[in-house]
């Protein structure tokens, strides 16, 4: 049967008001362009005649503008889940315009097989080669699109011709079973491969495939600065101590490294320190200062659900494919990202927290407890399961008008039990084996910055002794301060006593 190649103006054709997405790739590596930027130009079209036109959203995690930001723009998303980071998909999350979902990303395929969320009718998904017998072979990232295109029923394929089909072989499509037949995942160190080189379908289900040959939408990461610089230093004396204590096998551990400019600048970092041993990652994003550190021989092997690289590197990996495919290893986020894997193998996983309190409570998702930034992606996967789990920080935002330290998270995503070392550019809270006063008196004194380390000792003064101390008419009153002058800096406690 002959593939039906058509432009994305009639593909987007198949998709009908109501109907429920299933995009491919994972953030914008492998997130298809086109045919969502023409759904979007429908949606205009037919919401001018006066129609309603709206589509519920599965993805991997973010996607390109293309996809997010030209479906925000055009108000056509009902429903949106697990993760985005574009800037007008989060505007219209946050003016409620489309209900958003946040949760794991580990979860969501099996959450749709179980059959808590409605199963995507239409996928639309990126592929480097698709034949007539229903071979796909996905492009830099993979996400859910095994389930989304076993599930959905009908397929749409934008084939990319600027990833050259030799691409085929960099990923491990493998789909657990469910419970009560779910066996463990044999996945025993990262560079293990457990399933398909590519998604077999049956080729009915393709309805359309078009061709682009439009690159990533990745954006640049910021470069190292003096805080990164120092971030990324104070992980690294932390984990030779680890080591230097026998709490880390000399051979040292399989490495998770969160989403985002401080993460990248992080690993690079400690990539860089020579006394951390050469090291192998099971993480989920594969980010930039990964491709560098794998030429220099520092990262062994990447395990992960997609390449989050610039142009110039992903080019390098297809232009080198002979030096990267024993390298690295992509797949679907239902086993990148799995904590049952997770935690035997023993990851030592660094995330970045948008704001810390005292107590080590982690918010990765809401400006001031309402607003949402992204979504909590991987964060919480791998913080339950990990062998050490980290996060990162600079001590403040917004240069020191907020402090990334509060009496209380105004949103949590991670709790104390699970956290177990806060790091930023002042020094190390190791917060393992201690009480939430203990905690307290590690976190201000290490990671406060110098500025606001006297502010919250003053908020502990006001507070009586208890288990976990806190004085709840106090306990936002940073935040308060913020919303009301712009700056944390100028909170007066006793302002907010009255
Ligand atoms: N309050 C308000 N804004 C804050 C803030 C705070 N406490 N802390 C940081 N910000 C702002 C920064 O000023 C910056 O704003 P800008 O974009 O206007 O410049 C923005 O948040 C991003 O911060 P940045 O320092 O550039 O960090 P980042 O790119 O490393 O992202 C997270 C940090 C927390 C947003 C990002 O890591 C994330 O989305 N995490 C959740 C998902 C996750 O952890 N996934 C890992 C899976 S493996």
């Amino acid at each position: 049967m002959a593939l039906p190649f058509m432009t994305a103006d009639e593909a987007a054709k198949f998709v009908k008001n109501g109907d429920v997405v299933g995009m491919g790739g994972f953030t914008p590596a492998g997130a298809p362009k086109e045919v969502p930027t023409a759904i979007a130009h429908m949606a205009e079209a037919l919401h001018a005649e006066g129609k309603p036109f709206k589509i519920g959203i599965y993805s991997g995690a973010s996607t390109g503008d293309s996809c997010d930001g030209t479906l925000a723009r055009a108000h056509a998303v009902e429903f949106r889940t697990p993760y985005q980071s574009s800037k007008d998909m989060r505007t219209e999350l946050n003016n409620q315009g489309a209900h958003y979902f946040d949760m794991h990303l580990s979860e969501l395929a099996q959450d749709i097989r179980y059959g808590f969320m409605p199963k995507p009718r239409i996928a639309i998904i990126e592929a480097c080669q698709v034949t007539e017998n229903g071979e796909i072979v996905p492009t830099a990232g993979v996400g859910n699109m095994l389930t989304f295109c076993k599930l959905a029923d009908q397929i749409i394929v934008e084939l990319n011709e600027a990833m050259p089909a030799t691409m085929r072989g960099l990923h491990d499509l493998y789909e657990p079973l469910d419970p009560p037949m779910r066996r463990e995942i044999p996945v025993y160190k990262p560079s293990d491969r457990i399933g398909a080189d590519c998604i077999k379908v049956d080729p009915k289900k393709i309805v359309a495939v078009v061709k682009t040959n439009r690159p990533n939408e990745v954006g640049k990461f910021a470069e190292l600065d003096e805080t990164t610089k120092k971030i990324g230093a104070n992980v690294a004396r932390f984990l030779v101590g680890e080591m230097k204590a026998g709490r880390i096998p000399a051979s040292f551990l399989p490495i998770q490294s969160g989403v985002g400019n401080i993460a990248n600048a992080v690993l690079g970092a400690l990539g860089e320190d020579k006394n951390i041993p050469a090291f192998e990652m099971y993480t989920e994003v594969i980010q930039d200062s990964v491709i560098g550190l794998m030429k220099e021989g520092r990262v062994k092997f990447a395990s992960g659900c997609s390449l989050t690289i610039g142009a110039d590197k992903l080019q390098d990996i297809i232009d080198h494919m002979d030096f990267f495919r024993d390298k690295i290893v992509l797949r679907p986020q239902e086993i990148s990202n799995n904590p049952e894997v997770a935690r035997r193998l023993g990851l030592i996983t660094i995330n970045t927290a948008l704001e810390a309190d005292i107590y080590g409570n982690i918010n990765s998702t809401h400006v001031c407890g309402t607003k949402m930034m992204n979504g909590i992606g991987g964060s919480g996967d791998f913080t339950r399961s990990a062998y050490i789990s980290i996060y990162t920080t600079p001590s403040t935002a917004k240069d020191g008008a907020i402090s990334s330290f509060v009496p209380m998270v105004s949103h949590l995503d991670h709790s104390e039990h699970s956290v177990k070392v806060i790091i930023t550019e002042h020094g190390i809270a190791d917060l393992r084996g201690k009480s939430p006063i203990q905690r307290a008196n590690e976190i201000i004194e290490n990671c406060v910055d110098p500025v606001y380390r006297p502010i919250l000792r003053e908020y502990l003064a006001h507070t009586k002794t208890a288990h976990t101390q806190h004085n709840l008419a106090l306990a936002t009153a940073m935040h308060q301060e913020f919303l009301k002058s712009g700056d944390m800096r100028n909170t007066k406690w006793d302002e907010y006593m009255k």
